[in-house]
């Protein structure tokens, strides 16, 4: 099947000229054929992927901007419009922004706002995506200025604790983490956060731990962490914990691993995290995390420690806990 990125670059390469900005390409190989490119990629596994094929990528915003910005749009609404915002405030009016969305995963409204409030040049329904292309108008119309103030982060008053749409869960407690919470006993000494987020379980874990070492995919939920929860007794690693090594050895690691890739579920992601787990703890070190109940990562959990409990099942979750 043909990628999004590819999908754009075959309809519209008449407007992918200059210096590109490309925000949230895959890593397609066609995108070596474009001489001055730039793409921002906050997903580490898709920053190292577009890294390992030499192309250049920032985790943020790169510090110049192209006169062409490709934008890859994210399901995630708000996250979409504050990128086309971004997008719009640093480029140079008379530049190009090209945007790309599967049809049923915001497409046809992304298509359909640039419509309503920009000379839209191209426009094409292509292999489910919708394509738009605008060139930047001298001054911004208002509607950039409400697509700013959308993206920005909000308090989770639960945990008074700051979100950012395009993380995980943002504006509100996830059930299965709230979940592990109430059932997380006092952990002491090294623990690590797999897939920590925007530092929910850490916050926890920071009261009675020496140190929390948060490993996490999602640059902005990083940087969201590191302003939730400061820098005493706390590590942040910007980290894929499928493909990266963890040097250290914890007493405990705490997750609510992510169990999606894209749109489908995938329980392998899950299993990948509770064997990595299984080598980062010492002997005797504990594991605590939570599932939906249909999820099926008791037989890996059995095979890679010595004891395995079910601790609670409610509101559609498990919390599991295993020692090493
Ligand atoms: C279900 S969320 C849990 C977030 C947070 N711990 C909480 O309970 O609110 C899973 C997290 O894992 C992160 N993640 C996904 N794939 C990852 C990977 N390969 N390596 C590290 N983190 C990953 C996601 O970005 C997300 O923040």
């Amino acid at each position: 099947m043909t990628s999004v990125t590819q999908t754009l670059i075959d309809r519209a390469s008449a407007y992918i000229g200059g210096d590109v900005t490309w925000v949230l390409p895959e890593a397609e190989a066609s995108l070596r054929n474009i001489p001055k490119l730039n793409a921002l990629h906050p997903f580490r596994p898709a920053f190292l992927a577009l890294q390992n094929m030499k192309v250049a990528v920032n985790p943020e915003w790169p510090a110049h901007t192209g006169s062409t910005v490709a934008l890859n749009l994210p399901r995630q609404a708000e996250w979409a419009f504050g990128l086309l915002a971004q997008a719009l405030e640093k480029m140079p009016a008379g530049g190009h922004l090209l945007m790309i969305a599967p049809n049923d995963l915001g497409g046809k409204r992304y298509a359909k706002v640039l419509d309503e409030n920009f000379d839209v040049v191209f426009a094409e329904s292509k292999n489910h995506c919708r394509i738009a292309v605008i060139t930047r108008p001298a001054v911004l119309p208002d509607i950039v200025q409400k697509w700013k103030d959308g993206a920005r982060a909000l308090l989770v008053t639960a945990a008074d604790l700051l979100s950012l749409p395009g993380t995980f869960s943002h504006g509100r407690v996830d059930t299965g983490s709230a979940l592990l919470l109430e059932h997380l006993p006092a952990l002491t000494g090294t623990v690590a956060d797999f897939g920590g987020g925007w530092g929910l379980l850490a916050q926890q874990a920071l009261t009675t731990a020496s140190r929390v070492d948060l490993f996490e995919a999602d640059y902005n939920a990083i940087q969201l962490a590191k302003r939730n929860l400061g820098e005493k007794n706390i590590q942040y690693f910007w980290h894929d914990i499928l493909t990266e090594k963890i040097a250290g050895k914890y007493d405990a690691v705490i997750m609510n691993p992510p169990f999606h890739d894209l749109a489908d579920a995938n329980p392998e992601i899950g299993r990948g995290f509770i064997e990595n787990a299984a080598t980062a703890l010492k002997t005797g070190g504990q594991l605590w995390m939570v599932a939906n109940t249909h999820l099926p990562y008791e037989e890996i959990l059995k095979s890679q420690f010595k004891s395995v409990t079910n601790v609670v099942r409610a509101k559609g979750f498990k919390v599991l806990s295993a020692v090493k």
